[in-house]
């Protein structure tokens, strides 16, 4: 039975579809505190895939939640599928004193859960985390369905990091060239991009990231491009994250449209990884 986190619900129905499996009915609460209660009354499986994506602490806490209520109901098997897994960017302890925030995220979730399965997690080495089996998935492929016929197309990442996504996006348009950026991150919304060698002049061209989170690495980028002739620039990124003003400072640059994936669920979230997740889960 799939058990959805509050901000998951149209995902984890989807992959219902693609599993032929039953979704649970969740309740989700709030105490007067504004504490949180994620609850799944009449759950009576003997399995259970829970599918929560966690970009706020909240979603954390649900998820936790989740993963005791159908234990409390009986379920023997529980897999935990996090599309998009907050703090994961916070994979070392950045100063003294600081603590490495996605291993403590992934060792509360391994207590009461069997199996983890991650979609595009920013570095594949967060998996080391957790104290179960975890398995990641590569959604960057269904990136290219919504895209428009492209001029010359050029599949672009902000920084060396990412080209692995521009080029499965690029694959799985079938033609283009890829190249990718120099990158300097001076803060958490500070970031400087250097133009690659690739001409963009008069093309098309498809900025490719794993996420979106405050717009900066992909606006700079835009702006780039934009100032320097690129005919249209699109952004591609498996987690539209699109916090505070991103959608704003993407605009500002210049975006012809941005594609998103259902691990967070936006208005630009065009494709979804339930088909990419179910090949995973049924493996
Ligand atoms: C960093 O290496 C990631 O791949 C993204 O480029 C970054 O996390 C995006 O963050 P922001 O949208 O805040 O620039």
């Amino acid at each position: 039975m799939l058990v959805p986190g509050a901000s998951s619900q149209a995902l984890a129905a989807a992959l219902a579809d693609e599993l032929g499996e039953s979704l649970a009915a969740v309740e989700y609460d709030r105490f007067p505190d504004g504490e949180t209660l994620a609850a799944v009354p009449g759950f009576d499986a003997d399995a259970a895939t829970i599918v929560a994506s966690t970009a706020s602490n909240d979603a954390y806490v649900e998820l936790l939640q989740l993963q005791d209520a159908v234990r409390e109901a009986g379920a023997s098997a529980v897999t935990t599928v996090i599309p998009y897994m907050g703090y994961a960017r916070q994979d070392k302890a950045f100063e003294a004193g600081h603590p490495i925030s996605a291993r403590a995220v992934a060792r509360a979730v391994s207590t009461t859960t069997d199996r983890v399965v991650l979609v595009n997690p920013h570095e594949d080495a967060v998996a080391d985390f957790f104290d179960v089996p975890v398995d990641i998935v590569d959604a960057a492929g269904r990136l290219a369905e919504p895209l428009p016929e492209l001029d010359a197309p050029l599949f672009l990442s902000p920084d060396s990091g990412a080209i692995d996504i521009a080029e499965t996006v690029r694959d799985a348009y079938g033609e283009g060239e890829t190249d990718y950026f120099e990158k300097v991150r001076h803060s958490g919304t500070d970031v400087d991009i250097t133009p690659s060698d690739a001409d963009f002049e008069g093309r098309d061209v498809v900025i490719t990231d794993d996420i979106i989170a405050t717009g900066s690495t992909m606006s700079e980028a835009v702006g780039v491009l934009a100032d320097g002739g690129a005919k249209r620039v699109f952004c591609a990124t498996v987690h539209p994250l699109l916090a505070r003003n991103a959608r704003t400072k993407l605009a500002r640059a210049g975006i012809e449209r941005v594609v998103g994936t259902d691990t967070i669920e936006r208005d630009v979230s065009e494709v979804s990884v339930a088909p990419v997740l179910a090949g995973e889960i049924e493996r």
